[in-house]
């Protein structure tokens, strides 16, 4: 999967942005409030929207007033996907999801949903799902047959709330819909709390780390019994960067529970998680995450460098990127940071900047600047420019 573009309009203080050309590692820097957060957000959004329902998902972010943008109540809010998907017959298609969320009778519904490519050879893109309000049509893509011959089925959904993409998406012949679905659900919008990482969670399966890190302890344990190789790398990383941490090791409490002990070299016995340092415990955390055996499509982490040494910050940038290229179809990173340490092993084409005008959003892509271009051709670093102020916009006024 491969993210091209992303444009959204009216959600929050994104009244209307696109961000095009994504690479598959994203940086998105800017000022307090210039609405990085809320840009990654949206993933996360379209994500609850496909897990609940568009409804669920506008109530967990305080309704449609506060959602809608200043000043466009009684607009909708609209997100369109550009991204790469690859089908059975071994091709790929460039693919459009078009989702646009309003409200009908002060009830959240989905105002209108679509799934359109452009078949073989150029042309018009045809849209292979097309709804609003819970009723559309789907077409199965036959690949043999010539689109006038392709049969469009009616299909009313159980409520305007719900996504087609979600109803469709579970059946195997609405190909792009079902990899879609399946993708969109494995997108994993870090919401990661040191607090929660320290957890002693009751024993039971966990093959990825979840989102808020409560579970790093049990994750851990998978990671040590069923990837032993990959544990004994994390460790040895880990052992590079903490200075004194020699062994981790996930251990029952004796109670159903699993705990993590931190082994110090000096040390005979280690310490359980609630006594380690929050930046022991996050540089684990994110260690273990980027280990993941299968890596998420999408993975969204915020503020990286926070409790971390400034020097460590460039190898984890770099460590994000590989993330992307470990998963077979390719997957995607986005970081929001304030750290000009975090940018120096980021390449230009990877940032992008965020301002504020008027109250709303804008972005820019440090690869469209000809001055950053041209001196970051000469040697400079991002984050060195980004200091000396010269991406226009991104420091407060
Ligand atoms: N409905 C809305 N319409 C317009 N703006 C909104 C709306 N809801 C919230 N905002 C504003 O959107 C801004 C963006 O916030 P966001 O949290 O995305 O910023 P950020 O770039 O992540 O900042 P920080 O660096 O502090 O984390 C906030 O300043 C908030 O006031
Ligand atoms: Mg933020």
């Amino acid at each position: 999967m491969r993210i091209h573009s992303v444009r959204v309009r009216n959600f929050k203080s994104l009244r209307d942005v696109h961000m095009r050309d994504i690479p598959n590692f994203a940086v998105l820097i800017g000022a307090n409030g210039t609405g990085k957060s809320t840009f990654i957000d949206v993933f996360g959004f379209l994500r609850d929207c496909l897990s609940g329902n568009a409804r669920t998902a506008v109530h967990k972010r305080a309704g449609f007033a506060q959602l809608v943008s200043r000043g466009r109540e009684g607009e909708d809010i609209a997100i369109e996907l550009k991204l790469d998907l690859a089908f059975a017959d071994g091709r790929e298609r460039r693919v459009t999801y078009l989702l646009e969320i309003g409200e009908r009778d002060r009830r959240v519904v989905v105002k209108r949903e679509q799934l359109r490519w452009t078949r073989g050879g150029g042309g018009k893109p045809f849209n292979f799902l097309d709804f609003a309000e819970g009723r559309g049509s789907a077409v199965e893509d036959r690949p043999d047959l010539q689109e006038t011959a392709l049969r469009r089925e009616e299909v009313l959904l159980d409520a305007p709330e719900i996504l087609a993409l979600k109803a469709l998406g579970q059946l195997k012949r609405f190909e792009a819909a079902s990899q879609l679905r399946e993708l969109i659900e494995g997108w994993q919008v870090s919401d990661f709390r040191i607090d929660k990482a320290r957890m002693e969670p009751d024993a039971g399966p966990a093959e990825h780390l979840n989102e808020d890190g409560s579970n790093l302890a049990l994750y851990a344990q998978f990671l040590h019994e069923e990837h032993p190789a990959l544990f004994s790398d994390l460790l040895r990383r880990m052992a590079d960067r903490v200075p004194g941490v020699a062994e981790v090791t996930p251990e029952d409490t004796g109670d159903g529970r699993i705990a993590l002990r931190f082994r110090d070299a000096a040390f005979r016995k280690g310490f359980l998680a609630r006594y380690v340092s929050d930046g022991t415990i996050k540089m684990f955390a994110y260690l273990a995450l980027l280990s993941d055996p299968a890596p998420h499509p999408l993975l969204c982490i915020e503020e990286p460098e926070n409790q971390l040494y400034p020097n460590l910050l460039p190898i984890l940038a770099e460590e994000f990127a590989a993330y992307a290229r470990r998963r077979r179809d390719h997957a995607q990173v986005f970081v929001t940071t304030h750290s000009p340490d975090f940018l120096a092993a980021v390449p230009l084409e990877s940032i992008y900047w965020l301002r504020k005008h008027e109250g709303f959003s804008s972005i820019a892509r440090g690869a469209d600047d000809r001055q950053l271009r041209a001196l970051v051709a000469e040697g400079d670093q991002p984050g060195w420019l980004w200091r000396q102020g010269l991406f226009r916009g991104a420091d407060p006024a």
